[in-house]
């Protein structure tokens, strides 16, 4: 009697077992569906793909070649459903990403990574002030959570290479992480996350490849969120996020200077944070990691007074208010000092909220315009308190 092998059996299961082979994973049969999941994900892009470059003939529209193996032979070392992920990055294009294309994801399988009692209590710690997942609802908080896989890192490892294409964003439970950039051909490193933050976002936001090199200086714990999930769910949010705040980024007086794609590449990062009346937003004193721009309510900045001899007497008076608009938190990231004032909200007031790495990525051209503010902050001091003081050094 002959049997027939169907076409295609021999080399998807050939596939599976030299995955196997090479990962070792302890529960074939959940390694086996998260394999499939993954390759059957991976498909429906590349049908995606093809879609897109067909309809890019009449939109014009220039693609990258598509590369569906680059990511094969990365993270020999890392925990295999780490691996699993990137193995089967889908391909990716050069065109940014429009969501509202997509009707697809709505319908992809939803990634459940099973996790610890313990392990989702860290997750959670870990992605408490994401700015990214701020405005997510919490149906979507906890689709993301459940789609995130832990990542162990040694030092010197890199978990993102500039150039290559992307294949998970990042949240950090713990450890430092140097950001390298090539800079005339050199690497340079630009910025540092020290055990809390993310990354990875820009290649799988933008469908570019990866804009720096992401290396751990010691032994640290990630969070990855694979690019299908991180589309479905925080891409198509970006959409929304544009809908919402796009008129007000437009009117704010300080990002007037920047493009109309500068302002909504500033959108797709910020979060929004609520507060209530007299709940402390900055204090003063203490390392910032990000900058504000009130959308709602108001905040006044207080600072500790000085003495007439420039002793500290510990009351706080309040220097000045900001309102819709206007800005603050800026002075720490442009000096790089701790926070010279603290601040608080006035009311229900809500804020947006960018990153310390977005700031200097995205509001570098900005920041003349907020160091000429310096002077009239230190004139303030000097009305107030009646001796000079000196902010930038
Ligand atoms: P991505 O381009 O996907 O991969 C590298 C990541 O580094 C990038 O996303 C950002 O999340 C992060 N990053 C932090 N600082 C910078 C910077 N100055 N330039 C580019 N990327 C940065
Ligand atoms: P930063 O130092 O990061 O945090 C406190 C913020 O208060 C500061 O940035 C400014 O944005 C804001 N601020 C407003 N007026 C003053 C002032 N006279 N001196 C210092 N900070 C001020």
């Amino acid at each position: 009697m002959s049997i027939e092998i169907p076409a295609g059996l021999t080399d998807l299961l050939q596939g599976y077992t030299v995955e196997v082979l090479q990962r070792r994973p302890p529960d074939l049969v959940e390694f086996a569906i998260q394999y499939f999941t993954r390759l059957q994900d991976s498909r429906k892009h590349d049908r995606h793909v093809k879609e897109s470059l067909a309809d890019s003939t009449q939109k014009g529209v220039a693609f990258d070649s598509i590369s569906a193996e680059s990511n094969e032979d990365e993270d020999s070392d890392d925990a295999y459903s780490d691996v699993c992920h990137s193995h089967f990055a889908p391909p990716v294009c050069a065109e940014a990403y429009n969501p509202d294309d997509d009707e697809d994801e709505d319908f992809e399988p939803r990634v459940v990574h099973s996790k610890s009692d313990e392990q989702r209590r860290r997750l959670q710690d870990a992605c408490r002030d994401i700015l990214l997942f701020k405005t997510l609802d919490q149906e979507q908080f906890s689709e993301v959570l459940d789609g995130m896989f832990q990542v162990l890192v040694k030092p010197q490892e890199h978990i993102i290479n500039q150039g290559e294409d992307g294949d998970n964003f990042y949240v950090i439970e713990r450890g430092v992480y140097d950001v390298i950039v090539l800079i005339d051909g050199v690497g340079k490193c630009v910025g540092k996350y020290d055990n809390k933050g993310s990354f990875g976002e820009l290649a799988l936001m933008y469908n570019t490849p990866r804009s720096a090199t992401i290396m751990a200086t010691q032994e640290g714990a990630l969070w990855g969120l694979d690019r299908v999930t991180f589309h479905r769910l925080i891409v198509k949010n970006n959409a929304k996020k544009r809908k919402m705040y796009e008129a007000f980024i437009e009117c704010v007086p300080l990002l007037k200077a920047l493009e109309l794609s500068e302002r909504m590449k500033i959108v797709d990062v910020v979060g929004m944070r609520a507060f209530k009346d007299e709940e402390c937003i900055i204090t003063q004193g203490e390392k910032a990691d990000c900058f504000y721009i009130v959308e709602s309510g108001q905040v006044k900045i207080m600072i500790v007074s000085k003495t007439k001899a420039g002793q500290l007497d510990n009351a706080e008076v309040e220097i000045a208010r900001c309102s819709r608009g206007q800005y603050f938190g800026e002075l720490a990231l442009v000096t790089n000092k701790p926070r010279a004032a603290s601040v608080y909200a006035v009311g229900d007031t809500k804020c947006l909220v960018i990153d310390i790495q977005a700031f200097e990525r995205l509001l570098g051209s900005c920041k003349e315009i907020m160091k000429r503010n310096i002077s009239q902050y230190e004139n303030q001091l000097v009305a107030l308190f009646g001796s000079s003081v000196d902010l930038k050094h």
